[in-house]
């Protein structure tokens, strides 16, 4: 991670209109509670899995020593339902003291002794989602309760929130976090809530006022909903593509690997999908129990460092022919990285032969060496009208990166 933070300074990196906090120069990783363990508020019959310190205890001890944090895996983050159902008597939220009875300060504290972050969440308007007490004309508060407690990274979701007052709303919650002059990443769901509600992003002033962002419905654990995530996102492309950049992210939301709704090859389809989005990678997983072979995707890194690369370019589509699609996102110093993904069910691995000129890559070269990330293989060398064939699985991804030198 430093490494990377050196050379994105070398090479001056940076977005005239950017959130001005430093912070998630690339895209955020770690963990969140929310696709997989909900609102489960029940710790009398359910205490491992329900909303409550031990869970995010539990949690950061296996990213700490099951190689997740190696990896660059650092934030753990509570979503929604942590919240007492009322704020105390000096106006401040505190956590629910049955499920957190050490209170969040002493969470960030467990978190941070595993060389971990803390992320939370919160809502803009008058309750959040679950009904819990919303920030509301308490913007200010809520802020510099967040840095008393040492929280790293903050989610505030705008649901129960006038749609009409985002725009104004949210900036100033930008700037009461920067007043406590803490480090904070800032996550949101602004423009979500007013594309649902038919008003326009901003997507100029989000990215000058927040660090990411969710645009679409929430993921669940499903393949339709990771492939209506992608449709999305190549309906909107050049839009997002233009939003997104060091310090400035769209969030597709969480990655669903290791639950119960994808098979082995939608899952490496979603780590690579979501590796040329240069998406963050919030895992949403039980990584108490997780198998190996989740695992082993999740800790890829090779397909990590595809997303982590430091110029934070957005992919794009550049072919959707017999439902395979082929997305190619650019890389540091000319190099590619490109995702053959496969939208076919009929049973048998399907061929799909492109020139690399077709794939996107510069033309001005005259040949790349391939490597694929999930074989972990050098393919050789092709020139640039040569043809490439990746064999891909039904619902599945060939991956590969490409070298210029
Ligand atoms: C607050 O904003 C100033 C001016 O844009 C910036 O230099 C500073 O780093 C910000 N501080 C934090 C904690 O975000
Ligand atoms: C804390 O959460 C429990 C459910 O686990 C709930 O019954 C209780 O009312 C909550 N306490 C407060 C103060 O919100
Ligand atoms: C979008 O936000 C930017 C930055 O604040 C502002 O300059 C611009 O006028 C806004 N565009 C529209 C259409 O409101």
């Amino acid at each position: 991670m430093k490494l990377l933070l050196a050379l994105i300074l070398l090479l001056g990196i940076q977005n005239v209109n950017c959130m001005n906090n430093g912070l998630a120069r690339t895209p955020p990783m770690g963990w969140m509670d929310w696709e997989r363990f909900r609102c489960n508020v029940d710790c009398g019959n359910d205490p491992l899995n329900c909303i409550g310190e031990k869970l995010f205890q539990q949690i950061a001890d296996h990213m700490a020593k099951d190689g997740y944090k190696d990896a660059g895996y650092e934030y753990v983050c509570i979503d929604d339902c942590w919240m007492s159902m009322e704020r105390d008597a000096n106006g401040k939220l505190y956590g629910n003291s049955t499920r957190f009875p050490s209170g969040i300060k002493a969470l960030a504290d467990y978190v941070h002794s595993k060389g971990l972050l803390l992320g939370i969440y919160g809502d803009y308007g008058t309750k959040t989602c679950m009904g819990y007490p919303g920030s509301l004309n308490h913007l200010q508060v809520d802020a510099q309760t967040l840095t008393e407690w040492g929280v790293d990274y903050f989610k505030m979701d705008a649901c129960h929130a006038d749609p009409t007052d985002l725009n104004d709303g949210f900036p100033k919650f930008t700037n009461f976090l920067n007043m406590t002059g803490s480090p904070i990443v800032f996550s949101t769901t602004w423009p979500h809530h007013q594309i649902k509600h038919g008003i326009k992003p901003n997507y100029t002033l989000i990215g000058e006022n927040c660090n990411l962002w969710r645009n679409y419905a929430d993921i669940q654990d499903s393949w339709g909903s990771v492939t209506g995530i992608i449709d999305y996102y190549a309906k909107e492309h050049d839009t997002l593509a233009a939003a997104q950049g060091p310090g400035q992210w769209n969030d597709p939301d969480m990655l669903i690997i290791g639950d119960y709704g994808l098979s082995f090859d939608q899952s490496k389809a979603q780590m690579a999908m979501w590796a040329v989005f240069a998406a963050p990678l919030m895992m949403s997983n039980d990584l108490r129990t997780i198998k190996a072979d989740a695992k082993e995707i999740l800790l890829n890194k090779e397909v990590i460092a595809v997303n982590q690369d430091p110029l934070g370019k957005w992919e794009k589509r550049v072919i959707q022919k017999n439902k395979v699609e082929v997305w190619t996102k650019e890389l540091y110093n000319k190099n590619y990285a490109t995702v053959f993904l496969n939208r076919r069910t009929d049973g048998m691995p399907y061929s799909f032969s492109i020139t690399l000129a077709d794939m996107g890559y510069d033309t001005a070269l005259d040949h790349y060496s391939l490597r694929d990330v999930f074989y972990h293989k050098p393919l050789g060398y092709y020139g640039i009208n040569d043809t490439f064939t990746a064999t891909i699985n039904p619902s599945g991804v060939v991956m590969v990166t490409a070298s210029s030198n």
